[in-house]
This record gives C-alpha cells, sequence and structure tokens, in this order.
C-alpha cells in the first residue's frame, strides 16, 4: 500500500512539473521574438504578409504545409527546402536555403509567430527542445 501512494506521488509530481513547464512557457514573448527574427531571416522570400511571392516563394499564410507533422516543418528551416513542392495547390519549384545555425529557440521562436499569424494557429507553442529533437 505504502509503495503504491510512493508511486503515485511521483507520477503526480511528475505531471504538476510537467504542466508547470508549459504554463511557465512564454508564448507571447516567443512570438514577439519570433516576429524580429523572422523579420531578417525569413520576410526577404515570404514576406512581411505571409504570402510569399507568386510563383516564386510559397505563402506561410493559411498554408496547408504547416499542417504536416511538426518535425517536418521544423526541418525545412533546419535543412532547407528544394526540389518541387506544392503548397495550398500551387507547385513551387525553388531553393530555399538551410538555416541550422539558428538556435533551438530562434526556430521555436519563428514557428511560434509563423503559427500564431496571418490566420495560422496550432494548439500548444512550439518548444526549444522540439526543436533540438529534430535536429539529427
Ligand atoms: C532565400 C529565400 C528564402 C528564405 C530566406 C526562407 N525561405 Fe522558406 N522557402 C523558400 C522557398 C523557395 C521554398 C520552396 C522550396 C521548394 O520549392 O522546394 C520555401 C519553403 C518554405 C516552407 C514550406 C512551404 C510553405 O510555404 O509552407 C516553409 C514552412 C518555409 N519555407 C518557412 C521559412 C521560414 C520560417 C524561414 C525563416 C527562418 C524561411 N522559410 C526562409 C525560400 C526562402
Amino acid at each position: 500500500m505504502k509503495k503504491k501512494s510512493l508511486v503515485f506521488g511521483w507520477l503526480l509530481g511528475m505531471l504538476v512539473t510537467g504542466s508547470a513547464f508549459v504554463q511557465t512557457f512564454d508564448l507571447e514573448k516567443s512570438i514577439a521574438q519570433g516576429k524580429e527574427a523572422y523579420i531578417t531571416q525569413c520576410q526577404n522570400c515570404h514576406m512581411e504578409d505571409g504570402k510569399g511571392m507568386a510563383g516564386v516563394f510559397p505563402p506561410l499564410e493559411k498554408a496547408d504545409f504547416l499542417k504536416r507533422p511538426l518535425r517536418e516543418v521544423i526541418r525545412v528551416i533546419l535543412k532547407g527546402q528544394s526540389g518541387d513542392v506544392t503548397v495550398n495547390g500551387v507547385k513551387y519549384t525553388g531553393i530555399m536555403p538551410a538555416q541550422d545555425y539558428l538556435t533551438d529557440e530562434q526556430i521555436a521562436d519563428i514557428l511560434n509567430y509563423v503559427f500564431n499569424n496571418w490566420g495560422n494557429k496550432i494548439a500548444n507553442p512550439v518548444l526549444p527542445s522540439m526543436v533540438a529533437k529534430a535536429r539529427d
């Protein structure tokens, strides 16, 4: 009986610290930092309004690509993207440079900005640890 309650207490502790971590992640701050980083790292091509450039740079605004698994979206930034990609029914054949020199935090911030802007929405914030995991 005693052992059981110990295990239960441990589980409860994990749950509490786990959710406390998510709650203390400052999404508003991340989005604000992400906006600054977007301006220097992404805006030249994907534009201030996230609409990209017809036929050349695909949009991030309401892009169906952003509904792909998060790891895939993170890896576009880390590894770049070339060859054909179809976004919202339009095919693009361009080259996006890899930006793996950005920190986990910078990439998480940029994605929190992108995912919470221009009509895009994501349920949970992108955390730097998720970017770290996608680096392999
Ligand atoms: C030099 C121009 C350039 C820069 C800078 C750039 N991209 Fe891209 N991006 C592209 C191109 C071109 C493609 C499509 C590549 C292809 O045709 O396969 C693309 C594709 C994408 C895609 C997948 C398609 C879509 O529209 O959803 C995402 C997501 C993306 N970029 C996000 C970003 C983010 C975030 C940044 C900044 C960290 C960034 N890009 C910086 C040119 C750029």
